[in-house]
């Protein structure tokens, strides 16, 4: 059984669509041990507790970043965690937790990268007027929104479209490929070969 982790800062809406397919058989050999948010508020962390999942608040504020993510990875140690899913977790991660966890961590960002990295990719992608965007998860590596990626969707950008609209619109994408490629990863059936995930 693969155990993963998965950190949020807020609403927690990938977290919940990883959770119920894994409680609905669509991550195979996987369970969902641990939910951290660096924010006390997040509304994900009540999401998570409301579903059985136990989740946690390790605050940032005060600790350099690798303080904080040595704190986070001693959690996830604790509970054996095999897999770090990153679901709307808006800190930088060290290269030291890179390491601990190497090729063991995945991210969803919404817009194809490497087009609209950082904050704000969707309002990034109506500024710049592009017809279609959509969302990518990839293994973290040490440059943001960078590492190996494992799946894309595509969506229309419509004329009208605003920074809400879409959001909304990548964000029903994002709900079914990242329990697709966690499930690829817990699987195992796939390798490395540079930035290239081969299946
Ligand atoms: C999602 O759209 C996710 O792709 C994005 O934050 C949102 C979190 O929503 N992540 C990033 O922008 C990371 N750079 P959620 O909390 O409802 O899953």
């Amino acid at each position: 059984m693969k155990r993963i982790g998965i950190l949020i800062s807020g609403r927690g809406s990938n977290m919940v669509a990883l959770a119920e397919a894994v409680s609905g058989g669509k991550v195979p050999g996987a369970e969902i041990a641990l939910v951290i948010s660096n924010i006390e508020t997040a509304a994900g962390l009540e999401r998570a507790r409301e579903r059985g999942i136990e989740g946690i608040f390790l605050n940032h504020k005060g600790k350099t970043r690798e303080e904080h993510d040595r704190a986070m990875a001693a959690e996830l140690h604790r509970r054996s965690v095999d897999l770090v899913c990153l679901a709307g977790y808006m800190r930088l991660l060290s290269p030291w937790f890179i390491r601990e966890f190497e090729h063991r961590v995945l991210n969803i960002h919404p817009s194809l990268l490497p087009s609209f990295p950082g904050l704000d990719a969707q309002g990034q992608a109506i500024e710049y007027g592009v017809k279609a965007s959509g969302c990518t998860v990839h293994l973290v590596d040490e440059q943001l929104d960078h590492g190996p990626i494992i799946k894309q969707a595509v969506v229309p950008v419509m004329p009208g479209d605003t920074a809400g609209s879409l959001s909304a619109r990548i964000l029903d994408e994002e709900h079914r490929i990242y329990p697709e490629a966690v499930a690829l990863i817990v699987s195992g059936n796939y390798r490395i070969d540079g930035r290239r995930i081969i299946e």
